[in-house]
């Protein structure tokens, strides 16, 4: 029999109300120094790791792909796998490792994935997927969520997602994250599956309407804060923004703790965001690590201001160069604020 994680059941309402926006699961993105800055500039958003694979944790003991900082929270643990006993263990390890959510892929497309039936061909065994979820559930204390598609390939969003909804929310599972298009799993690529079957905004509220108890976020193509009111507007509990969050992590995040958790924003202007990572790359340069791990995350800071260009031009071309560090970052800060300048003058 299987321990319950200790970990505390008062964390599953913070997260719950994170969860009006957040910032998606994304490989080889949202990884721990992204959400250190995402989390510098908003303190209300949930976070989500990169996918994690519950063979990873479980029989190749990563865990190391669990570290975080104490600073990131409320970040959920995004697992991927189809095994129920397997992904109860690394929902385990991840509560124990401090995760506030743990949340399953069943929106991945990729062929590695399929392969080992879990991420978006699972839309098609919602049987499984409640079992899985269950097993998860009853060993941790912390919230078990879905990320999810329309459907998948031949399949008819309209009857297929209500029944996915209602079979794995059977489960126990009340808040999911429906990424508003369908993914072919032959033929396009996974980057293809981002952009090519149509986006059905409406499907999704029609979800919320019915299925009121339910906790839905929208995701799918919202490239500003102000689209995420928009469906706020329309009755979905959240929003997740995946890759503008990433390109655009000032316009999407720097003003949501106002906009939409009517909070305090931490900051007035990305050049503090910027300064507030000083010390946090200072640290991972002393422990051995490079300024291009973290450096990449920052290029979209400036995206659409005076300066954006030169800001990601010195960053990308310095950052992999030998002994690179906060100087470099200082130096594209200058460059930034002679930009400024320059803007300033010309509007005179
Ligand atoms: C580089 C990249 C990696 C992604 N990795 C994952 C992942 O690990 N797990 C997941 O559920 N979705 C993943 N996605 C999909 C996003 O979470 C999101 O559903 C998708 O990008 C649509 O949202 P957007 O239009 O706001 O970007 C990834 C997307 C991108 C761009």
């Amino acid at each position: 029999m299987m321990q319950k994680s200790k970990n505390i059941n008062v964390k599953a309402k913070p997260v719950t109300q994170a969860a009006r926006l957040s910032v998606a699961p994304m490989m080889d993105w949202t990884d721990r120094h992204c959400r250190f800055l995402h989390r510098l500039l908003s303190r209300e958003t949930l976070l989500y790791t990169e996918m994690v694979t519950s063979p990873a944790l479980v029989r190749g003991r990563a865990f190391h792909l669990l570290a975080h900082s104490p600073a990131e929270h409320p970040v959920a643990l995004q697992l991927g796998g189809s095994d129920p006993v397997e992904l109860a263990e690394a929902a385990r390890i991840g509560a124990a490792a401090g995760y506030d959510e743990i949340n399953l892929n069943v929106g991945c497309p990729s062929d590695r994935v399929q392969s080992g039936t879990f991420g978006a061909v699972l839309m098609r065994q919602p049987e499984l997927v409640a079992e899985c979820c269950a097993a998860m559930q009853a060993v941790v204390e912390v919230p078990v969520t879905v990320k999810c598609r329309i459907g998948v390939d031949d399949q008819e969003p309209k009857e297929v997602l209500p029944a996915f909804l209602e079979t794995v929310s059977g489960a126990g599972v009340s808040r999911f994250s429906i990424h508003a298009r369908k993914a072919w799993l032959k033929g396009l690529s996974p980057k293809e599956n981002r952009d090519i079957p149509p986006l059905d905004y409406p499907l999704v509220y029609e979800m919320k309407q019915n299925f009121q108890h339910l906790h839905l976020s929208l995701n799918g193509g919202v490239t500003s804060l102000k689209e995420a009111v928009a469906h706020l507007e329309m009755g979905m509990d959240g929003v997740m923004i995946g890759r503008s969050a990433y390109h655009q992590p000032w316009d999407i995040l720097g003003d949501a703790d106002a906009l939409i958790f009517a909070k305090q924003n931490p900051f007035a202007d990305p050049v503090e965001g910027v300064e507030a990572m000083l010390p946090y790359v200072e640290e991972h340069l002393s422990e051995g690590g490079k300024l291009g791990q973290i450096s990449k995350h920052m290029l979209g800071l400036f995206a659409g201001q005076p300066g954006a260009r030169l800001w990601r031009r010195v960053l990308s071309e310095g950052a992999h160069k030998e002994g690179a560090g906060v100087a470099l970052i200082k130096e594209a800060l200058d460059a930034v604020r002679v930009a400024r300048e320059g803007a300033l003058e010309a509007q005179k």
